[in-house]
């Protein structure tokens, strides 16, 4: 017996290589673009490591315990070498990298100077923006006026352009622009023909990143979410991703708070130990904390912030244990923290007989000091998404987002150990290798 299982419920993929550059487009050259561009320049010129990046650090067991066969998943699967990526985006700031960097105040002055040549050449194309999207902040670096149409027209010529200037011969784009206003799915988003008329009629109903994203994939360009918005996650643009073979992935990268709650909650459901209340609330000072300080902006955030305990704690099925749980959920601009986030837990727990308990916790993180990593991580493995074929939603990469986005239908898993099995799995299928279950009964054999 063995404690591996069959992969064959669908045929291992041809990868095709990873030859050439890698061009990644940003929509939103703020405080987590510029720290995942100028650490990935940093680590090129050997000046740190990537520490927090999966792609890089991480290894993967291959076959049995004792076959004591760990690659590092980098030389497992074939990914774009950093030396390979070359970066473009937008941003309605005209800032150039290395200005916007220094402004944005997460990495330090002296190491930003290192870096000053190859961030100061890299400068925003003008934006697609709509204040009715994101509120608070103004800035001149926009498209000229025109329909929704020709302004996704507008951004496949920047997407063309850049990748004849860069010599690029593959394409992946992440969104790190602001948080967009809350909206449903409309009607516009139903399918490719509505939504390619809403462009046309300027439907209100399609966001700016929606034409980012509509640009991406009628470009055969893989679309990465990183903010908490719809984009991709509407019937028409999943449709175009399937009928063009790209890949697409969201939303919102799971970094401080919602990491800690999905690396928690997994915890105290293996022990069945009962949950009455989660407040949690956080204090930051940067950007991205001046736009969530609006309404629209924030009722995003607190969709994915709040759909991750539901989808662990599964209530339904636990109701002695999680029925008439509180959780709440408040983000506060508070300027003088700058990008250093503090969020805070208060976690009221029940045990044995009832017996109520309290877990606190306090993380002063650095927002995008942990989300660049998985920026990295995502477009490098969006990259080998779609050279091996795979196409429409990657829900293999859940591991990275507050709210997964997953098949109609299915619902979202948040637990962040599963959703890290099941990426390895993922990885172990592409190359034709054993899955692992962790059964492991032959070693007693
Ligand atoms: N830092 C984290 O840990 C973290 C975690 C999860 C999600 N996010 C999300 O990532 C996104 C980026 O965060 P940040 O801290 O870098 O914010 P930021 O405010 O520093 O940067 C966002 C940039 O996007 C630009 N922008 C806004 N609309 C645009 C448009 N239509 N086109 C082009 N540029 C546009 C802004 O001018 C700004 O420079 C936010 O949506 C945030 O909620 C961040």
């Amino acid at each position: 017996m063995s404690n591996t299982q069959d992969t064959s419920a669908r045929p291992t993929p041809k990868i095709e290589p990873a030859d050439g550059k890698l061009g990644i487009l940003i929509p939103g050259m703020g405080a987590v673009a510029t720290t995942f561009i100028a650490g990935v320049e940093a680590i090129k010129q050997n000046l740190a490591k990537p520490i927090g990046s999966v792609t890089q650090l991480a290894t993967i067991r291959l076959g049995k315990r004792t076959d004591n066969n760990t690659p590092k998943i980098k030389d497992f699967v074939p990914l774009a070498p950093l030396e390979n990526l070359v970066f473009g985006g937008w941003d309605i700031f005209e800032e150039n990298c290395y200005e916007a960097a220094v402004n944005a105040a997460v990495l330090d002055r002296p190491l930003l100077d290192k870096l000053k040549d190859p961030l100061s050449a890299l400068k925003p194309m003008p934006a697609v923006f709509d204040s009715e999207y994101v509120k608070r902040i103004h800035g001149p670096n926009l498209k000229p006026k025109g329909s929704k149409m020709e302004h996704a027209e507008m951004l496949m010529d920047d997407i063309r352009q850049f990748k004849a200037r860069t010599g690029a011969s593959r394409l992946a784009m992440i969104w790190c622009g602001s948080t967009e206003v809350f909206h449903r799915a409309a009607a516009v988003h139903q399918s490719v023909e509505t939504f390619e008329k809403g462009l046309a009629a300027s439907d209100p109903e399609i966001s700016p990143s929606q034409i980012y994203a509509y640009a991406a994939l009628k470009s055969g360009v893989s679309y990465t979410n990183g903010a908490p918005h719809l984009t991709v996650d509407a019937p028409a643009l999943m449709q175009m991703a399937r009928d063009r073979s790209v890949p697409i992935a969201g939303k919102d990268y799971k970094t401080g708070q919602t990491f800690m709650k999905t690396l928690l909650a997994p915890g105290f459901k293996s022990r069945m130990l009962g949950v009455s209340g989660w407040f949690s609330t956080n204090i930051l000072g940067n950007r991205d904390g001046e736009v969530l300080d609006d309404p629209g902006s924030f009722r995003s955030k607190e969709e994915t912030k709040l759909s991750a305990l539901e989808q662990i704690l599964q209530p339904d099925l636990y109701p002695d244990l999680y029925k008439d749980i509180y959780h709440k959920v408040r983000i506060n601009y508070y300027p003088p923290r700058g990008d250093n986030k503090e969020g805070w837990d208060n976690i009221d727990i029940f045990g044995w007989l009832g017996y109520p308990m309290q877990i606190k916790v306090d993380f002063l993180c650095r927002d995008s000091i942990l989300a660049a990593p998985l920026a990295l991580d995502l477009v490098l493995f969006m990259d080998l998404a779609q050279r091996a074929g795979m196409r429409g939603v990657q829900e293999w990469l859940s591991f990275y987002f507050k709210g997964p986005m997953t098949a109609p239908g299915l619902y979202p898993e948040h637990d962040i150990f599963i959703q890290l099995m099941k990426m390895k799995n993922t990885l172990r299928w592409m190359k034709g290798e054993q899955l692992i279950t962790h059964l492991g009964l032959e070693y007693y054999d």
